[in-house]
């Protein structure tokens, strides 16, 4: 802040200070009237008078008190420009004391139970408390409070993995995020619309869906010729997880099972973004999340 601005700021401040104190002042003599009087101001509104009487006492040491209160604060705290206040406090320092206490009140906790397996820690109650109430702020938005997921943001509950479900799949996924990459209409981008219908009714069947059998049987050409969808979805069709492929062969879709779903996605592709949580979590905490997410699909 410049020194204009700053004696901008006190000026304007301590002025309107004083300027209600001035205020106060210049009226006291209708003040020190206690008596209530049946005198008006003399205003008439559609026949309504004001009476002129003094303000009420306790609203006037409220008054002062409050200004008396405005110096104290002034003079302990920053708001006068550059001056820092007697106390020293800001809102920075403040946040760092607080992060402090934090860290010295859980850091030891974070670090035993890093240094422990996630496999271990998936079994322990109370490091599942501390991942379910992490997952409730960092992921819930997404994955949603009970982690079950909606259209296009996977279920973590299940035990269908798009990258998998091991410890460390899990901790690199929270770790460096995933970004997915279905190209729009197969490997060359270049069916019709015809063959997109035929080769969603193929993939629709995969998972025992009921699909018209002529169609299914033309998709399955297209799936394994000019689609290249296996590729990527394997050649079982049951995915690739260091593609990001999810198996299609069984009934759990994350972006809707419907004939027209299924279009949708082979006709425009699909790119769901996991972020990245390395650079916001900490080690502990991702250890601790990845021990959470694990717990809920490898249930004793
Ligand atoms: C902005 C939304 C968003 C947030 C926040 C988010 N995720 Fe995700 N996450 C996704 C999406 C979308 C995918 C699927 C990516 C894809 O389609 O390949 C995903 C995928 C995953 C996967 C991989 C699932 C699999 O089947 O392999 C895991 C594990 C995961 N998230 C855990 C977490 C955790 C733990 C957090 C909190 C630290 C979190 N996510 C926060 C959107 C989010
Ligand atoms: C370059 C690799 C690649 C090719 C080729 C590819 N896919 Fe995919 N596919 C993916 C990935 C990765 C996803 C996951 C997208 C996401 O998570 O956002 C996906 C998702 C899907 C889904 C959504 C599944 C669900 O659970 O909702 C369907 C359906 C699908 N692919 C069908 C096909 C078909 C049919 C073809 C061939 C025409 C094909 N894919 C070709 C990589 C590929």
């Amino acid at each position: 802040m410049s020194t204009f601005w700053s004696m901008w700021i006190s000026v304007i401040a301590l002025g309107s200070i004083f300027g209600l104190c001035w205020l106060l002042h210049a009226t006291r003599k209708s003040q020190t009237n206690t008596t209530e009087t049946t005198e008006t101001t003399g205003h008439s509104y559609d026949g309504i008078q004001e009476y002129d009487n003094p303000l009420p006492r306790w609203w006037l040491y409220l008054f002062w008190g409050t200004i008396v209160f405005a110096l104290i604060y002034l003079v302990l705290y920053p708001g006068l420009g550059k001056f820092q206040g007697l106390l020293g406090w800001s809102s920075a320092n403040q946040y760092e004391r607080e992060v402090e206490v934090a860290n010295s009140t859980y850091g030891p906790l974070y670090a035993e139970l890093a240094a422990k397996p996630i496999e271990e820690l998936a079994t322990d109650p109370k490091a599942i408390k501390m991942g379910q109430r992490l997952f409730a702020t960092e992921c819930s938005v997404c994955h949603g409070s009970a982690a079950t997921g909606s259209l296009g943001f996977p279920d973590l509950t299940d035990d269908d993995w798009l990258y998998g479900g091991d410890p460390d799949t899990l901790k690199t996924t929270i770790t460096v995020g995933r970004r997915a990459m279905m190209p729009a209409r197969g490997m060359m981008g270049n069916l019709t619309d015809a063959e997109i219908t035929q080769v969603a009714a193929f993939t629709r069947s995969l998972s025992g869906l009921s699909v018209d059998p002529a169609a299914a049987e033309a998709g399955k050409e297209i799936f394994y010729g000019k689609g290249s969808c296996t590729t990527c979805h394997g050649q079982d069709a049951k995915g690739i997880q260091a593609m990001g492929a999810p198996n299609l062969t069984d009934n759990v879709w994350l972006y809707g099972n419907s004939q027209q779903q299924v279009e949708f996605t082979i006709r425009n592709g699909r790119s769901g973004e996991m972020p990245a949580f390395g650079e916001t979590l900490s080690p502990e905490k991702i250890h601790l999340l990845a021990a959470y997410v694990y717990s809920l699909s490898n249930k004793q």
